[in-house]
């Protein structure tokens, strides 16, 4: 059922696409990121350069401090985060998604995954998601991008969710 109604979606999108290109609309990409350090964020300009794209940075309400960040500490805000999945930390702006067909997803991965506000953004947005294509990225220190966007997929079933690019320099 589930399986049915995604490929229903992806047959409308296509359908839409398809549509736009003969009508002479050029489809519309947004890249939106979350970058703690920098370093996402010089990946997402390359790439929203590189798709003629629309940048957009979601930004936390109360902005991270290195000793945020420290990983090692079980105490800090990000480790207090990263534990609970349920934690949605708030977002400073909201993201106007209305215009865009496909939209890059990046973030910098902690424990393996995306930062909880990567769910805030989505959580805000859900409802018009649905009918976007949607492309994870990410930087890492190590990790891979596939654990972030298994994820992804399986917290956001409906979500269409294509494979994810690391970018790491
Ligand atoms: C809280 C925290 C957790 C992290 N966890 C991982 C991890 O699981 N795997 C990894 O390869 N790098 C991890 N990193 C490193 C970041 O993914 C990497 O430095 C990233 O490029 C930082 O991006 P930014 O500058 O856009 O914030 C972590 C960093 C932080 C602050």
């Amino acid at each position: 059922m589930l399986n049915d109604i995604k490929e229903m979606k992806r047959f409308v999108a296509i359908l839409l696409t398809a549509f736009s290109m003969t009508a002479g609309i050029e489809a519309k990409t947004l890249v939106a990121y979350f970058s703690a350090t920098g370093t996402t964020k010089a990946a997402a300009q390359q790439l929203a350069k590189q798709h003629n794209a629309t940048l957009w940075e979601i930004e936390a309400a109360e902005p991270y401090s290195e000793a945020d960040l420290n990983w090692r500490n079980k105490q800090s805000r990000s480790s207090i985060e990263m534990n609970n999945p349920n934690e949605r930390p708030a977002i400073k702006q909201c993201t106007n998604i209305q215009p865009y067909d496909t939209i890059y997803v990046g973030f910098p991965i902690w424990w393996g995954i995306c930062p909880r506000i990567i769910n805030s953004w989505i959580d805000n947005n859900l409802e018009q998601l649905q009918t976007k294509t949607l492309i994870p990225f990410a930087t890492s220190g190590s990790s891979g991008v596939e654990g972030a966007v298994e994820y992804l997929r399986k917290t956001y079933p409906t979500l269409t969710w294509q494979d994810g690019l690391l970018l790491n320099q």
